[in-house]
């Protein structure tokens, strides 16, 4: 079975879509094969990561738009990276029940940090089936570190979960805004990207991910 990746946060707006597309792509072009799963409703990953043709030409990316079962189709991916819906929706249990680790995306203000409890709510919630379901960590993406409210905020993140907070934060980077405006084009290079190129590195060592598993899906 390859390992499966939810991005889940509790709250929209958190970079969950960004993040996953950008894990997608990044994993790809270092030679891991991806399934990028669309599994929320709004399919914002479906906006970024499908072309005209609606194909995703990301290298070394599949695409599904919903959480596969894994039953049905053989393809052969090292990793799975899920868009999950909020952790409010219902449907994220059947993605998180389905996943073997959890990356949480958080914006660097105190509403969205106060939502970080509920999250975990939410992911006990799931391992009452699937026990081996790990917290991963806690990414901030579209941070400012120009303003002193976001490094406040940052600080008392590091101060309660150092372990778990992926560094740097992402940064504001306007360009990946504009990620969607042509669909399956490549991720905009830039600070954001490298610090998603830091993550991903971390992760693969977290994870232990890299040799090429059959796997089979529906
Ligand atoms: N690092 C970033 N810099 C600038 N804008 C970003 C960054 N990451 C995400 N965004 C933008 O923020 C908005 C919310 O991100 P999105 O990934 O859609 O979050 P979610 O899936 O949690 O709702 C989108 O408009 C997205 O383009
Ligand atoms: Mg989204």
């Amino acid at each position: 079975m390859p390992y499966r990746l939810a991005v889940a946060s509790h709250k929209g707006g958190t970079g969950r879509t960004t993040t996953a597309c950008a894990i997608a792509w990044l994993w790809g072009q270092n030679g891991l094969k991806v399934l990028l799963v669309d599994a929320c409703r709004t399919k914002a990953a479906s906006m970024i990561a499908i072309d005209g043709r609606g194909d995703c030409p990301w290298k070394n990316v599949s695409f599904c738009n919903t959480m596969p079962t894994f039953d049905r189709y053989d393809l052969e991916c090292d990793v799975v990276v899920v868009d999950c819906p909020p952790l409010t929706e219902p449907e994220s249990q059947d993605v998180l029940r389905n996943c073997d680790g959890v990356l949480l995306t958080c914006l660097a203000d105190v509403l969205c940090l106060r939502t970080l409890p509920s999250s975990t709510v939410a992911i006990r919630q799931a391992r009452d089936e699937n026990p081996n379901l790990k917290v991963l960590g806690i990414l901030l993406t579209h941070f400012d570190g120009e303003d002193s409210n976001q490094e406040r905020t940052l600080e008392k993140l590091r101060e309660s979960q150092m372990t778990l907070t992926f560094e740097p934060p992402v940064p504001m980077q306007p360009e990946l805004r504009e990620w969607p405006l042509r669909p399956g084009c490549d991720m905009p290079p830039g600070d954001a990207r490298a610090a998603y190129a830091k993550l991903t590195g971390e992760m693969k060592k977290k994870i232990g991910i890299g040799k090429a598993r059959t796997m089979v899906i529906a």
